[in-house]
C-alpha cells in the first residue's frame, strides 16, 4: 500500500529516490532539476546517449556540463540498467510519442517503458508520465499494462499525469520556472505528484481533477500554438497576394493591449511538439466520432508553407533567368526553430528534398544543427557561411537563429552576384535595400508582387 504520509515524508526530507526513464530534451533537464534534492536514477536505452553522459557532454544547451558533472559525482546515477530503478519510489516517463507511418500515434516507447515498469513494480511506488499524449493514455493505456503485475492502480501504487511544457532554448523560461499541471488517478495520487514538483520548482503546481484533464490541457496547449501559427501563415499568403507587409500588420495589431496575441509565419513548423501533438488528439477525437476539421486544415496550412518556400524560390530565380535545375541554393537554418540544434520535422527537410528532385544542388548552413536527414541522404552544415553562399545562386533563410542577423547576412549576400534570397523570418526588414542593387528579395509575408 502506498501511502500519502509516507510519500509525503520522503519528499519533505529529501529522501525520496527519483528515476526519470528517457534521458531527451524532457528527461535530461528534469533528472538534472530533480537531482537538485533527490538521488535520481537517470535511466537510458541509448548506450550511447549513457557514455556521452557520462563523460559530462550535454547534447542540450539548456543543461550545462559543469551541472551535469557536478550532480554526476553526486546525487545523480546514470544507467541504461532497468535494475537499477527497482528502488525508486518514484517513476517518471519521458519517452518520445512520434507518429507511426500512416500519421498515427506511436504509443510504442510508452507501452515499452510501462512494461518495463511492470516487471519490478512493486507496493508503495509511484509511476508519473511526462510524456504528451492524448487524453486516455495514463488510464486506457498505462495502469493496465501496470496491473498485469497483479497489483492495483490507486491503492497499492500511485499514478499521475504530468505534461511537461518545456520550451528548448528559451533563455527565460526553464523547467523549474515554467507552472507545471500535475493530474492524478485519485485525489491522493494528485496531491502526492503535486508535492513532489513542488519540491523542486520554483514555479507553481496546478493540480487538475483527473488525468485527462492534464492530458487535454497539454495538448489543447500545442494545438493553440498550431492553429496560431497556421492563421498567421494564412494572412501571410493573403497579405502578399495584396501587396501588404505582413510582419508589420502583425506588429501594428499587437499594439492593441487586449485580444491579440502575435503569431508569426514561416516556412512551417517542426520539431517533436506542433506538427505532432494535434493528430494525437485528431486521432483519438475520431473515435468518438467527431472530424476535428479545424485543427487538421491548420495543418494542412503549415504543411503547405514549405512547397510555398519553393514557389517563392522559382519565383525569384525566373526572375533572374534561373531555374532550380542546376542551381545551387543554400539554406540558411535547418534546425526546427531559432537557436536549437533539434532537426525533428523540420521544414527544410522538405525545401532540400524539393530542391534535389528539382534538379537543383543544396548547401546548408546552421551554427546549431550539423546534419539534416532527408530521403536523399544525409546533408551537412557548411562549416562556415561564406563557404556556404560560395558559388550559390540563392539563399533560403529558412531559421531566425540569433546569429543570422540582418549584418551577417547582408556582408554575405554582397560577395554573390545577382543573389536571389528567400526570406522565411523577415530577417531582413527591407529586403535587399542597400546591400545590393542587382538581387532579387521574396520573403513570406513580403509584398512580393507589387515589387
Ligand atoms: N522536446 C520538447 O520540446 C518537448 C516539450 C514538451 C513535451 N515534450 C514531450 O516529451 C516527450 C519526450 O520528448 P523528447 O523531446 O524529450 O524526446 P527525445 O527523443 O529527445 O528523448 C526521449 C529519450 O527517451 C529514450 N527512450 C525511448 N524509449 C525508452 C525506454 N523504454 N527506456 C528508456 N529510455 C527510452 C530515447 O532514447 C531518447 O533519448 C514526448 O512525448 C514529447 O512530445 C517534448
Amino acid at each position: 500500500m502506498f501511502s500519502l504520509e509516507e510519500l509525503s515524508k520522503k519528499i519533505s526530507d529529501g529522501s525520496a529516490k527519483v528515476g526519470v526513464i528517457g534521458l531527451g530534451y524532457v528527461g535530461l533537464p528534469l533528472a538534472i532539476l530533480m537531482s537538485k534534492r533527490f538521488k535520481v536514477v537517470g535511466f537510458e536505452k541509448s548506450k550511447e546517449i549513457i557514455e556521452q553522459l557520462k563523460n559530462g557532454k550535454s547534447p542540450f544547451t539548456d543543461v550545462t556540463e559543469s551541472l551535469l558533472t557536478e550532480r554526476l559525482g553526486n546525487t545523480l546515477l546514470l544507467s541504461d540498467n532497468e535494475k537499477d530503478l527497482g528502488d525508486c519510489d518514484f517513476l517518471i516517463i519521458c519517452v518520445p510519442t512520434p507518429l507511426d507511418y500512416e500519421k498515427k500515434p506511436d504509443l510504442s516507447y510508452i507501452k515499452t517503458a510501462c512494461r518495463s515498469i511492470q516487471t519490478f513494480l512493486k507496493k508503495g511506488q509511484f509511476v508519473i508520465l511526462e510524456s504528451t499524449s492524448y487524453p486516455g493514455t495514463t488510464e486506457e493505456i498505462m495502469i493496465p499494462l501496470f496491473e498485469k503485475s497483479g497489483l492495483k492502480a490507486g491503492e497499492d501504487f500511485g499514478v499521475a499525469y504530468s505534461p511537461e511544457r518545456v520550451d528548448p532554448g528559451n533563455k527565460k523560461f526553464k523547467v523549474e520556472n515554467i507552472p507545471k499541471v500535475v493530474g492524478g488517478i485519485n485525489e491522493t495520487c494528485t496531491e502526492i505528484a503535486a508535492k513532489l514538483y513542488e519540491s523542486v520548482l520554483e514555479a507553481k503546481v496546478i493540480r487538475t481533477r483527473d488525468c485527462k484533464t492534464a492530458e487535454a490541457a497539454k495538448i489543447a496547449e500545442n494545438i493553440f500554438r498550431d492553429v496560431n501559427i497556421a492563421l498567421a501563415n494564412e494572412l501571410a499568403l493573403i497579405f502578399e497576394r495584396m501587396g501588404i507587409n505582413a510582419w508589420e500588420v502583425i506588429d501594428i495589431a499587437c499594439t492593441k493591449p487586449f485580444g491579440f496575441m502575435p503569431f508569426y509565419p514561416g516556412a512551417g513548423v517542426g520539431g517533436h511538439c506542433i506538427p505532432l501533438d494535434p493528430l494525437y488528439l485528431s486521432y483519438q477525437a475520431k473515435k468518438y466520432e467527431f472530424i476535428p476539421r479545424f485543427i487538421e486544415l491548420s495543418g494542412e496550412i503549415n504543411d503547405f508553407m514549405p512547397i510555398h518556400t519553393i514557389n517563392l524560390l522559382i519565383e525569384g530565380l525566373k526572375r533572374v533567368n534561373k531555374k532550380i535545375t542546376k542551381s545551387t541554393i543554400t539554406i540558411f537554418g535547418i534546425a526546427y526553430k531559432r537557436d536549437v540544434k533539434d532537426t525533428r520535422e523540420s521544414p527544410s527537410r522538405i525545401i532540400i528534398e524539393q530542391i534535389i528532385s528539382s534538379g537543383g544542388n543544396a548547401k546548408i548552413f546552421d551554427p546549431f544543427a550539423k546534419e539534416i536527414e532527408t530521403k536523399y541522404g544525409k546533408y551537412k552544415s557548411e562549416k562556415d557561411a561564406e563557404q556556404a553562399v560560395k558559388n550559390s545562386d540563392a539563399i533560403v533563410i529558412v531559421v531566425d537563429h540569433t546569429i543570422f542577423t540582418e549584418e551577417f547576412l547582408s556582408n554575405l549576400i554582397k560577395t554573390m552576384d545577382e543573389p536571389v534570397i528567400v526570406d522565411c523570418k523577415n530577417v531582413l526588414k527591407e529586403g535587399l535595400k542597400g546591400i545590393c542593387e542587382d538581387g532579387i528579395y521574396l520573403g513570406i509575408g513580403k509584398p512580393n508582387h507589387s515589387e
